[in-house]
């Protein structure tokens, strides 16, 4: 149960403390933020509301704590890593609880992500290891005009304090993902977890707490954004910004100071389909890739192009799939849950109808309860539709009949996000061209888009995000070149 066995230090009464300095705390402002309950639209859980100075007192900690923290050896810091995922391993079914609850995220899904997290936490800190014990020696004679005087030691030392800032949707794996690599590469973090997911996120840093990490490296504050948002994002204190979110990240990256910047702000993502395609192949990613969890992932396919030849046998594969999801409540593992809340829902009810009235065809009749929406497909969609280019964040899907590849491919680079989209054909020559024409930071050829394996890299083109992600390349870009050069009186070469 949430904030019970080992977990009973972080819960005061009905209020979840905060975490800094090694220890969890009760907010002086005497205030908290209710976090609702997507499937019963009730107040669940509760967190305190920290409140500015107690963030300039989490900055204070955690510029202190870096500062040891980058003198310990690459080796421990590995070791309290794999500590932290075997705990949080371990105390999969807390965390995953608090999931179901918060998010409305099926059962076993959040299981999943916690399992998969701990994987991220482990993978990372074998990664480190490898890519930060090795740096580059390089000499001056390979420049025009140079003997060979200069000896050049390059190494990728820590960026000082980073800030993770991660979303609903994978409260507990997209908060690893940003506190993993910049741990072992020599920063201290500070989590500002979103609220619906704080609780899963305190958990898991109390995972972390239980590892031995050192006092003040690692904080967690939860609060308002309204109040402590900005003052986080622009806190002179912070030397790197990891956000995952919506266009938020947008006006984020514009606030920010010149600091390094890795940001995932959601996708349109197309999954073309040409006529040569496996048409149950493409059913079953359609599927897979537009309903799971309930179209709440930025990787979801968000709009089908289908060559005209093919659509109509597709749209009825993709029905008769659509019949067999399961709709209702997390606890229940249902396909289709709850959305995070009532006002993704009408937002999303909004996209629905502006296509009801412009002439979509609905493949099932629309039906809303609460949060909860049904699964939809949405047939001969055109751009004049809002769903054409909108990100729904839930279970309806719009499918755009295409003449021509050109077509679809322009469709999707028409787009302002550039995440990740998908191709099905059985022709790699073909899908090796779309590809490369695809402006987004990834193209999958016969699967549904996703960001794992989680050491793949991820990353996102246009209002898609900035900095590509993945563990090497978030380790590399939670760190900075430093170099030293030793200059010699004379010329010297190695001899054989
Ligand atoms: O929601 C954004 C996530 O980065 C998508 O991750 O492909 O593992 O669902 P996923």
């Amino acid at each position: 149960m949430a904030g019970n066995g080992i977990f009973a230090e972080i819960l005061d009464g009905d209020v979840f403390k905060y975490y800094a300095d090694g220890e969890w705390k009760k907010s002086n402002s005497g205030k908290s933020v209710p976090i609702v309950n997507p499937t019963t639209r009730r107040t669940h859980y509760k967190v305190q509301a920290c409140s500015q100075e107690e963030v300039n007192k989490v900055m204070e900690a955690a510029k202190a704590a870096q500062k040891l923290w980058a003198k310990t050896p690459l080796w421990k810091r590995a070791e309290l890593l794999h500590k932290a995922a075997a705990i949080l391993k371990e105390h999969k079914a807390p965390i995953a609880e608090c999931l179901v609850k918060e998010i409305a995220k099926p059962a076993k899904d959040a299981v999943t992500e916690v399992i998969r997290s701990g994987d991220l936490v482990s993978y990372c800190a074998e990664e480190g290891v490898r890519i930060l014990g090795e740096g580059k020696f390089l000499v001056s004679d390979s420049f025009p005009g140079n003997e060979r005087t200069k000896y050049c030691l390059t190494s990728k030392i820590p960026l000082g304090v980073v800030l993770a800032i991660p979303p609903f949707n994978y409260p507990v794996n997209l908060a690893v993902s940003k506190i993993a690599p910049a741990l072992i590469a020599g920063n201290s973090l500070v989590l500002k977890p979103p609220t619906q997911g704080a609780v899963a996120a305190l958990h898991m840093v109390h995972c972390f707490h239980l590892a031995g990490f050192p006092k003040g490296l690692i904080s967690c504050v939860t609060g308002k954004g309204s109040e402590i948002g900005d003052f986080l994002t622009m806190h002179p204190a912070v030397n790197c910004i990891s956000f995952t979110g919506g266009d938020t990240g947008i006006s984020i990256s514009k606030k920010a100071g010149m600091i390094p910047l890795q940001m995932e702000l959601g996708g349109k993502d197309a999954c073309i389909v040409l006529e040569d395609a496996d048409l149950d192949l493409v059913a079953a990613n359609i599927i897979k890739g537009g309903f799971s969890y309930s179209g709440q992932r930025c990787t979801a396919v968000k709009v089908v192009l289908v060559m005209e030849s093919v659509a109509d046998s597709l749209v009825e594969k993709v029905k008769a799939k659509v019949v067999k999801l399961t709709v209702g409540p997390p606890e229940e593992n249902c396909d289709i849950t709850p959305v995070v809340s009532e006002s993704s829902a009408n937002f999303i009810e909004g996209l629905v109808m502006d296509a009801k009235q412009k002439g979509a065809t609905f493949c099932q009749e629309y039906r809303r309860e609460g949060n909860l929406i049904w699964p939809l497909l949405l047939d001969n969609v055109r751009p004049d539709m809002r769903i054409a280019w909108e990100e729904p964040f839930g279970p309806v899907l719009p499918v755009i009949r295409i003449g021509s590849v050109e077509e679809g491919i322009h469709h999707c680079n028409a787009s302002n996000f550039g995440l990740q989209g998908c191709v099905f054909t059985k022709d790699i020559n073909k899908a090796m061209l779309i590809s490369d024409a695809m402006e987004t930071g990834t193209v999958q050829i016969n699967s549904a888009p996703a960001r794992g394996p989680d050491h793949f890299p991820f990353q996102g083109f246009k209002d898609s995000g900035i900095g590509s992600q993945g563990i090497t390349n978030s380790i590399n870009m939670m760190t900075k070149v430093k170099s030293t050069v030793i200059n010699l009186p004379s010329p010297s070469y190695t001899m054989g």
